[in-house]
């Protein structure tokens, strides 16, 4: 059987690394949450997010895309203030007296827990490069389920990153712009990345069955 340890991806110039110091899992649970509060201080990202997700077992077997909310895993207080913070102007209003604190401080205090955090580090960031860090990313994961372990892919402070270094920061205010290099540059310095992209942040971990799993859309194969 495969180990988690010997997964690379040489020949397209990937990395899979893997860490299970307590120390570097709970800065990196620190550093992904920025994702959450920036998510709920910018009203586009908000609407983005709250746009995607499933409320209903009918709406995901309808729309077979975006994110059940049964996925998320949530508690019953966090699912309540899940569904009040769908709503932009209560959220902004509640943001006045530190919601969006609260809130990524929560999901750090989740992300920090797990055995281990694995990040893929891709040669670059172009679109090949993107491509080649999902197949690796498959390749962690089947490993890691063949292993009786569970793997929650935490990426969105990651993508937020790419938009930041591409120049494409819109809508993100200055500072918050400012706090996601930060946080990324961060991760880089914990697992001392000297070049390339980190493109894929996994948790893994003993999590047991989930509640439920998203479902997908048929894939559509055209012979040509
Ligand atoms: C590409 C990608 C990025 C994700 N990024 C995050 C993230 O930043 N934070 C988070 O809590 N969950 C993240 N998730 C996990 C989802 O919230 C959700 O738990 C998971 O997709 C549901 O499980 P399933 O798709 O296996 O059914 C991400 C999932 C994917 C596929």
């Amino acid at each position: 059987m495969q180990s988690l340890l010997s997964i690379n991806n040489d020949k397209f110039g990937s990395k899979f690394i893997l860490s299970e110091d307590e120390n570097i899992k709970k800065k990196i649970a620190k550093a992904v949450s920025t994702n959450e509060f920036i998510a709920l201080e910018t009203k586009p990202l908000h609407n983005i997010f709250f746009a995607d997700i499933n409320w209903t077992e009918e709406q995901e077997q309808s729309k077979k895309t975006g994110l059940y909310i049964k996925t998320l895993e949530l508690p019953p207080p966090g699912r309540f203030m899940f569904k009040l913070a769908r709503n932009w102007p209560v959220v902004n209003k509640l943001n006045k007296v530190g919601f969006s604190r609260l809130a990524s401080k929560g999901n750090e205090q989740v992300y920090s827990t797990g055995s281990a955090i694995g990040i893929i580090v891709t040669r670059g960031g172009n679109a090949s490069d993107f491509v080649n860090a999902g197949r690796l990313m498959q390749k962690a994961w089947l490993t890691a389920t063949s292993l009786g372990l569970s793997v929650q892919p935490v990426a969105g402070m990651l993508f937020l990153a790419q938009r930041v270094i591409e120049k494409e920061a819109e809508p993100l205010s200055e500072k918050n712009a400012e706090l996601v290099k930060k946080s990324y540059n961060e991760i880089r310095e914990l697992f001392n990345i000297k070049e390339g992209t980190i493109s894929m942040l996994l948790r893994i971990g003993y999590g047991g069955e989930p509640t439920a799993k998203s479902l997908r859309k048929n894939p559509e194969i055209k012979f040509v």
